[in-house]
C-alpha cells in the first residue's frame, strides 16, 4: 500500500524531471511545421531520423556519455544554449536530487566542468558552463605555439589547449558554413610556419567559430567525439542524416526561402526581412553602411558572407576584438568581467624569422589552425538571423545583450580609425582610405539600428 505508490510517483517524478530539462521531439516537429516545413510533406526519411538521432542520447554501439545534441543545442532555446538555460537546469537537478541522489542531466559532464584538467571523472565545478554558459574546446596547438605555464611562466609541454566556447544555433545552418563566394582570404601572401597551411582551412567560410569545419557531416563527427564522448566512428549515414535535419531549421520564412535560392545557385536574392517600420527601415541602412562590410548586405543577405563586391572589398575572417582581455583603450571597449578573463592563456609563439612573441587570449582564433600571428583573435563573421533571441553574444558569449554588441562596434570603429588615419583608413570603416564612410554609428543610429537588429 504504501510502497507502490511512491515507486509509481518515483518513475513519473523522473519523468518529469527529463521532459522538464530536455525538449522532446515533437516540440521540434511543431516548430519545423511553424517554420513552413511541415512533417508531412517534403520531408524524406533522412530528416526524420536525423530528428531522432539529433535527441538520441543513448548512442549504443557507438558508447558515450549519455549526451545529444540537443542536450547544448536546446529546441526551446533556439537550438543553442544560453547561460540562464544552463543554470536553471544545474539548479533544478541539484534540488531534484535531494529527493533522488542518482537524478542526472548529461548536460553536466566531467569533460566540461572548469576543473576536468585536474580532477577528471570526479570534476565537479560547473562555472564556465552555469556563470558563462561555454563549453570547453579543445584544440591542439600548431607546431610554433607553446603555451606558457602559469607556476613558472616558462613555456609548458601541453600540446592542446582548453578553449570555452559559446554554443552556436544549429538553426540557418544550411547557409552559415562554405558561400563559394570569394572575398580576398588572406589579406596578403603568407609564409607557411611549421609546415601548416598558411592560409587555413576553409577560405570560403565553414562552420564553427573559427570555420575550421567544412561540411555539418565533418561537423557532427566531432561533435560526437568531442562532447558525446563516442568510442567508435559514427555510420556514414548517421552523419548525413544529422546532416538533413539540420538543413530545415531555419529562424523565419524570409530565411528559409532566401536559403533556397543560395542553394539554387542564383545570385538574384529575395530580402528575408520582413515588413519593416520607418526607424527599421533606418536602422537597415545603418546596417548596411556599418555591418555588411562583414556580415553581408543587399549584395548578399546571408549575414556571414562579407559584401564581396564593394570597391575595396573586405577580407573574410576578422579579429573584432571580441576576445577577452580586451585592449584597454581610450576606445571604450568594456572590460571583460573576471568569469570571462581568467579564460585567458598566454601563448608563446614562433614567428616565420625566428623572433618569438607572447600574447594573452581566450581565444586565439584561426591562429591555432595556421599558427600565422596575422590570424591572432580572427574569426568568423557569425549568422545575425534570429538574434533577438540568443543573448549573450560572441564566441565568449561576452556581450550580454544587443545594445553592448552595437557599444563595442562603436569601440572598434573607433579603434581602426585611430590606428590607421587617413589615407589608411581600413575598408571597415572607409571605401577609399580617405573618408571615414562606412562603420561608424551616431547617437541617433544606434536605436535604429537595434530596432533593425531585433528583426532580422
Ligand atoms: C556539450 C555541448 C554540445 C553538444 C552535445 C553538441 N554541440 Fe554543437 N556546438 C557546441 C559548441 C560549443 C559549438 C561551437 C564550437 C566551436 O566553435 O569550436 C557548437 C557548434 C555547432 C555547429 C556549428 C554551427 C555553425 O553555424 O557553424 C553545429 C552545426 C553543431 N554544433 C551541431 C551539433 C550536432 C549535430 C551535435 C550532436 C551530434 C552537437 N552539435 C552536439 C556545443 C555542443
Ligand atoms: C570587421 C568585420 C565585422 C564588422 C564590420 C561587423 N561584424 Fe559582427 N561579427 C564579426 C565577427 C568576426 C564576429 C564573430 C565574433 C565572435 O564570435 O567573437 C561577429 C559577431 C557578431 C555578433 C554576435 C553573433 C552571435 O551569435 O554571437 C553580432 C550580434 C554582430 N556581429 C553584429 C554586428 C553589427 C550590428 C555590426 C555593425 C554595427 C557588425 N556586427 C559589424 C565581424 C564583423
Amino acid at each position: 500500500m504504501t510502497h507502490f505508490p511512491f515507486v509509481r510517483s518515483r518513475s513519473i517524478f523522473r519523468n518529469l524531471l527529463v521532459l522538464a530539462i530536455t525538449a522532446s521531439p515533437l516540440t521540434v516537429t511543431s516548430q519545423t511545421q511553424q517554420d513552413g516545413r511541415s512533417a508531412y510533406h517534403g520531408e524524406d526519411d533522412a530528416v526524420a531520423r536525423g530528428r531522432i538521432a539529433f535527441f538520441q542520447r543513448d548512442l549504443r554501439k557507438l558508447g558515450g556519455n549519455g549526451r545529444s545534441c540537443a542536450d547544448c543545442h536546446m529546441p526551446t532555446q533556439e537550438f543553442q544554449l544560453s547561460p540562464a538555460a544552463a543554470k536553471a537546469r544545474f539548479d533544478l537537478l541539484q534540488w531534484i536530487r535531494r529527493f533522488f541522489p542518482k537524478a542526472d542531466d548529461p548536460l553536466f559532464r566531467p569533460v566540461d566542468a572548469d576543473d576536468f584538467r585536474t580532477n577528471g571523472e570526479q570534476a565537479k565545478d560547473f562555472s564556465n558552463l552555469i556563470e558563462n554558459g561555454l563549453i570547453r574546446v579543445t584544440m591542439p596547438l600548431p607546431p610554433n605555439v607553446k603555451l606558457i605555464d602559469p607556476a613558472t611562466g616558462q613555456p609548458s609541454g601541453e600540446t592542446s589547449v582548453d578553449l570555452w566556447r559559446a554554443v552556436m544555433p544549429v538553426r540557418n545552418v544550411a547557409i552559415t558554413g562554405p558561400d563559394n563566394v570569394l572575398p580576398i582570404w588572406p589579406p596578403a601572401a603568407r609564409v607557411p610556419v611549421g609546415g601548416l597551411d598558411p592560409n587555413g582551412p576553409n577560405r570560403q567560410g565553414g562552420y564553427q567559430h573559427d570555420a575550421r569545419f567544412a561540411t555539418l557531416q565533418e561537423q557532427a563527427r566531432g561533435a560526437l567525439f568531442a562532447h558525446a564522448q563516442v568510442k567508435t566512428e559514427p555510420p556514414v549515414q548517421m552523419l548525413d542524416d544529422l546532416t538533413a535535419f539540420q538543413q530545415t531549421l531555419f529562424s523565419s520564412h524570409g530565411v528559409r526561402n532566401l536559403a533556397d535560392v543560395i542553394l539554387s545557385g542564383s545570385n538574384i536574392f529575395p530580402d528575408p526581412d520582413g515588413e519593416l517600420n520607418e526607424l527599421e527601415q533606418h536602422g537597415k541602412q545603418v546596417f548596411i553602411r556599418a555591418c555588411a562590410q562583414c556580415h553581408g548586405g543587399p549584395l548578399h543577405p546571408s549575414t556571414s558572407t562579407p559584401d564581396a563586391t564593394l570597391v575595396r572589398p573586405i577580407v573574410r575572417y576578422h579579429n573584432i576584438q571580441s576576445a577577452c582581455p580586451r585592449p584597454v583603450t581610450v576606445d571604450g571597449f568594456t572590460p571583460c568581467p573576471d568569469r570571462l578573463a581568467r579564460n585567458a592563456r598566454t601563448y608563446q609563439i614562433t614567428l616565420a624569422n625566428g623572433a618569438t612573441q607572447t600574447f594573452t587570449t581566450d581565444d586565439p582564433g584561426r591562429l591555432l589552425l595556421t599558427g600565422q600571428i596575422a590570424d591572432l583573435g580572427v574569426l568568423d563573421s557569425t549568422n545575425l538571423y534570429g538574434i533577438r533571441k540568443t543573448a549573450p553574444y560572441f564566441h565568449n558569449n561576452s556581450a550580454a545583450t544587443l545594445e553592448e554588441v552595437v557599444d563595442h562596434y562603436v569601440a572598434l570603429f573607433k579603434r581602426a580609425a585611430r590606428l590607421n588615419p587617413p589615407p589608411n583608413l581600413p575598408p571597415i570603416i572607409s571605401s577609399n582610405g580617405v573618408d571615414l564612410d562606412r562603420g561608424f554609428i551616431n547617437g541617433d543610429e544606434r536605436e535604429a539600428l537595434l530596432a533593425y537588429l531585433r528583426k532580422l
